[in-house]
């Protein structure tokens, strides 16, 4: 055991504090050697029983643009006739069914903050799908990483997948690279899931961009607010 000290408390601190939802990247290849580092130290997360519930798929290259290329051509097909959505479908509802306060006044506030800073209208619908489209690019990240679950599985997994995706955005963030989540992708899973190979048992969790965040473009300096400590902590004594 290491005692803390002031530089591991930093090092820890700025990883997690310096993680954020990063929506333009380079073209920087990314080794593979270090993707396979991120994910090693992210499998170190705790899991229910150690059942470890986390299935990766890491595309790069060309497999990873044939993703790109078919997803946003089914995005296109939406927009062009919104019947088309109900072919895509999520398999599980990431989001409430019905939004209450204050989680909806959270959301209005990400998406304003969002497409404000992009010079984006209400109701300007076509640079709103082609913002929208950019996480069916993975934000022109070079690497995409798709997670599933095996369908059998409780619900607890979903709180043991919660750790294992954080430590993977939090090990890149050590590794100088950046991140952003993407439950975006979870509609396409009958377009996702037969090309990665996965089985009849597995079912989408997310999807995730990979790189290193273009540092020049303006989605990048969004910085999102949190609620303070004291209102969301409840001292019981
Ligand atoms: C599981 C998960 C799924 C998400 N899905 C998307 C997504 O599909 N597209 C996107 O642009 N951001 C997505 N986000 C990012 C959130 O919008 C973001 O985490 C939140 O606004 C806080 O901002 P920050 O990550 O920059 O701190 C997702 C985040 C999580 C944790």
């Amino acid at each position: 055991m290491t005692a803390p000290n002031a530089a591991s408390i930093a090092a820890v601190d700025h990883a997690i504090t310096s993680r954020m939802s990063a929506r333009a990247f380079t073209n920087q290849a990314v080794p593979r050697e270090l993707i396979t580092e991120i994910l090693q130290v992210a499998s170190r997360a705790p899991s229910g029983t150690n059942t470890q519930p986390w299935k990766v798929y890491v595309l790069t290259g060309a497999k990873r643009d044939e993703l790109v290329t078919k997803v946003c051509a089914a995005h296109d097909a939406i927009a062009a006739d919104p019947e088309v959505g109900k072919q895509y479908q999520a398999q599980y509802d990431y989001y409430p069914t019905q939004w209450v306060s204050p989680y909806i006044d959270r959301r209005r506030e990400n998406g304003w903050s969002l497409y404000g800073l992009l010079g984006i209208g209400k109701g300007d619908r076509a640079k709103t799908h082609a913002q929208h489209q950019r996480n069916f690019k993975f934000f022109d990240a070079p690497v995409g990483l798709m997670f599933t679950v095996d369908a059998i599985m409780g619900r607890g997994s979903l709180v043991d997948y919660g750790m294992f995706l954080q430590n993977i955005m939090v090990a890149a963030r050590a590794r100088g690279l950046h991140t952003c989540p993407q439950a975006a992708w979870n509609d396409f899973h009958t377009i996702i899931l037969p090309m990665v190979g996965a089985g009849e048992n597995e079912r989408m969790v997310c999807g995730m961009s990979l790189g290193w965040a273009d540092e020049s473009d303006k989605v990048n300096t969004l910085h999102t607010p949190r609620v303070p400590v004291a209102e969301f902590t409840h001292w019981i004594d």
